[in-house]
């Protein structure tokens, strides 16, 4: 079975799976996005490399291993399609902040779990981050926001009835750290030195960033709609990106 991603911004993706996809790569201005669920169990092991056995044999609770392994196999077999390649074989260099890529190909990823629930977000030459979050209510949001936001992020927050607050507060939350994880520096880059948009029911954009006129010029901020329950966001380095929802990933046979 060929199974062709769907029109971009399809709500409700089919599952389908991963060992039959034919995989076109993303069109240009375009970011495939799979949800994917971890909870099944560690199926696909056999294509972790030596270092990543290595990573799920130091987890300490069974949970959390299977979970990495699950999306470890997902993410390989899912490259392996896009790339013509055998999971088992594709090489992953780390940059100095840990983020995985795969030297000289075109194709960029970047990958988010929260409990069950896996993003993997794909496209070609344009530097790429994603983050899930599962919707819950958050403890003292607006205490978090004082020292997480930016001033301008905290006062648009504080100023949004209360009933929006911890909608609002994860919008910020999936938007900042998706562009943290595009640029690839993770939480070591400062969280208030960029400000993102996070009221509910408009659109995300990247408002401002420390060293960067006119932000909207080079980057596309997404809402992603990982699966009942769950908030994501995706940062792409290039402006009007599509976020094209890819499929569903229940297991990988
Ligand atoms: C990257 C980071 C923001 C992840 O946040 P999180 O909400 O805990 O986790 P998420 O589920 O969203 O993302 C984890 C995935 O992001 C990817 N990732 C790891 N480091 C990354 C980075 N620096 N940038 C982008 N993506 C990264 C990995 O694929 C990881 O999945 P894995 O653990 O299964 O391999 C956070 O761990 C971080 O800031 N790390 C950098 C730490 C650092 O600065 N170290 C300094 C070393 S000198």
């Amino acid at each position: 079975m060929a199974a062709e991603p769907p029109e971009p911004n399809q709500q409700e993706p089919s599952a389908v799976p991963v060992s039959r996809l034919v995989l076109p790569e993303p069109a240009a201005g375009t970011v495939h996005y799979w949800s994917v669920d971890i909870g099944p169990g560690p199926g696909g092991r056999g294509v972790l490399s030596e270092d990543e056995q290595e990573r799920a044999a130091r987890f300490v609770f069974d949970l959390h291993r299977n979970r990495y392994i699950a999306c470890r196999s997902v993410l390989r077999c899912l490259l392996g399609r896009y790339l013509h390649a055998s999971p088992a074989e594709l090489i992953f260099d780390y940059t100095p902040y840990g983020k995985p890529e795969i030297t000289g190909s075109r194709i960029r990823f970047n990958v988010s779990h929260s409990e069950d629930r896996a993003i993997i977000a794909l496209t070609l030459d344009n530097a790429v981050g994603v983050d899930v979050e599962r919707l819950r209510p958050v403890q003292d949001c607006l205490g978090l926001a004082e020292r997480f936001f930016s001033g301008s992020e905290r006062a648009r927050l504080a100023a949004l009835p209360e009933e929006l607050h911890n909608e609002a507060f994860l919008n910020c939350w999936t938007r900042k750290e998706a562009f943290i994880k595009a640029i690839g520096e993770g939480l070591s880059h400062p969280l208030d030195t960029f400000e993102v948009t996070l009221v509910p029911g408009k659109p995300a954009r990247l408002v401002s960033a420390a060293g960067l006129a006119d932000p909207e010029r080079h980057w596309s901020l997404l809402d992603l709609l990982p699966a009942p329950g769950f908030i994501g966001a995706c940062a792409v380095r290039r402006a009007g990106v599509l976020a094209q929802p890819a499929g569903v990933i229940c297991g990988w046979d």
